[in-house]
């Protein structure tokens, strides 16, 4: 067997790890789900699913690659063979992911154009971004600019070249997040998005709200669907396991909470507030910051640098999902690397169409409301992750046992000082949990009850 390659000491890990968490799910898509689903309700139920059961799971995830120096399908297999399928069902998930990923990462680099040849103020105007993506040939351009992007970098195979950069990037887009929200916060009327962003309304917890929470707490720690078990395999044997986590969930964690910041006061201070604006989806970056910068000295030059982070963000995510899924092909057939990214970029650009196109030509398309890229996002978050979740619950509670996860985290006479906790998540709390989020998500969906 060859032998793995280590990253390079604890930080070269965690960094690694945050570079491949932290992306379009932190800047993008927890700020809309945020808006969307009461403020400070989701904010909440976000953060104690994240110290619980995302902990624990990512616990798991990284310790299952280090002990058996495998991704998730070779990982799970070689543990029991009945759970090679778990390995294969997880990996169905970055093949979803990839296609509408590009296409938000599309938006991301038009955007960087508008503000870099300063029309601002036309961003800045209601309908332009409803506009631009209901267009046909303007927003599946930019998309497959973003995933040539994407595979090219594969391709030549200079990801370190793309993680270097990147560490620069990702300090000064956080600063830059702080420094806008500082900004929005002084905008009249920003104070009651902050109320609305930090106080939780107990009255509006539900069964969607809590399901919205936990897919987006694994779409964004890139949870629930083998990656970090991939890294996991990665990992030296003798780094600390359970503070390398912990690290991975804060960094993760609060560049989550700066963009919501950054966002949802500025939502009541520049369009009112109202539910139709809360209720925005996936637009409402795209619609909101232009209206911040526009309100700004140098708006266009702050906007060109802030897209241009968030670009280089979402780039190694999508790297990182892409390399996913080429090297998923790679092991599985005797495909050269060149002819996996040839075939995985076909498929993902005839993927990628529909949910490019849903909010024009495509958008007959509908099921409960939601557009194609919405659909494709719900299948992954909200069906997909919860059923892997589960089923590594089962898989680490009762067949591996908790214990085979716990020696690995504390070898080397590392320390484990949530093992309690870890274990009664894992085998009783989570998988409990998860089968009724999922019952009644189906029954929701199907309208066989509503809670
Ligand atoms: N976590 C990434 C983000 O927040 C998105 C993502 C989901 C991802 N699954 C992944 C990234 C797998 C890399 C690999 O944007």
């Amino acid at each position: 067997m060859k032998k793995r390659g280590n990253f390079s000491g604890r930080i070269g890990f965690v960094l690694a790890a945050a570079g491949s968490a932290v992306g379009l799910g932190n800047i993008w898509r927890f700020p809309y789900l945020a808006a969307q689903y009461g403020g400070g309700t989701f904010l909440i139920i976000y953060l104690i699913l994240a110290v619980t059961f995302g902990f624990s799971l990512m616990i798991a995830e990284i310790a299952i690659g280090r002990k058996t120096n495998l991704s998730a399908i070779g990982a799970f297999r070689s543990l029991d063979k009945r759970f090679g399928f778990l390995g294969v069902l997880s990996a169905v998930i970055p093949i979803i992911i990839f296609p509408y990923y590009s296409v938000i990462g599309g938006w991301v680099i038009k955007y960087f154009t508008v503000f870099i040849s300063g029309q601002t103020a036309m961003a800045a105007k209601d309908d332009y971004f409803n506009n631009f993506i209901s267009g046909t040939f303007e927003p599946l351009g930019w998309f497959f600019l973003f995933i040539a992007f994407t595979t090219l970098v594969v391709w030549f195979g200079v990801e370190k070249g793309v993680e270097k950069v990147s560490k620069i990037m990702m300090p000064i887009l956080v600063v830059l997040t702080l420094f806008i929200a500082i900004y929005g916060l002084t905008v009249k009327g920003a104070m009651e998005g902050v109320i609305y962003y930090l106080k939780p309304h107990m009255s509006d917890v539900s069964v969607k709200t809590v399901l919205a929470a936990m897919g987006q707490l694994f779409y964004s720690m890139s949870l629930a669907m083998g990656i970090m078990i991939t890294y996991g395999s990665y990992m030296k044997k003798e780094d600390k396991l359970e503070s390398s986590v912990r690290q991975i969930e804060i960094f993760d964690t609060a560049i989550a909470f700066l963009a919501g910041l950054m966002i949802i006061p500025a939502v009541f201070a520049f369009s009112g507030g109202d539910q139709s604006a809360l209720d925005q989806g996936p637009g409402l970056m795209f619609v909101t910051l232009p209206k911040v910068f526009n309100s700004m000295k140098l708006g266009s030059a702050i906007g060109t640098i802030f897209f241009i982070l968030v670009f280089f963000a979402a780039l190694t995510s999508s790297i990182s999902l892409m390399e996913t899924i080429v090297s998923i092909f790679c092991d599985k057939t005797n495909w050269s690397r060149h002819k996996a990214c040839g075939i995985v970029l076909t498929f993902s650009l005839i993927m990628g169409i529909p949910s490019c196109l849903g909010f024009g030509p495509l958008s007959f398309i509908s099921w409960m409301g939601m557009s194609v890229l919405d659909i494709m996002d719900f299948i992954s978050n909200s069906i997909l992750m919860p059923i892997c979740a589960l089923l590594t619950c089962i898989f680490v509670g009762f067949i591996i046992r908790p214990k085979a996860i716990i020696d690995e985290v504390t070898r080397n006479g590392a320390s484990f000082k949530s093992r309690t906790m870890f274990v009664v998540m894992i085998k009783w709390i989570a998988p409990v949990f998860l089968i009724l989020i999922l019952i009644s998500s189906v029954a929701n969906t199907l309208g066989i009850f509503k809670i």
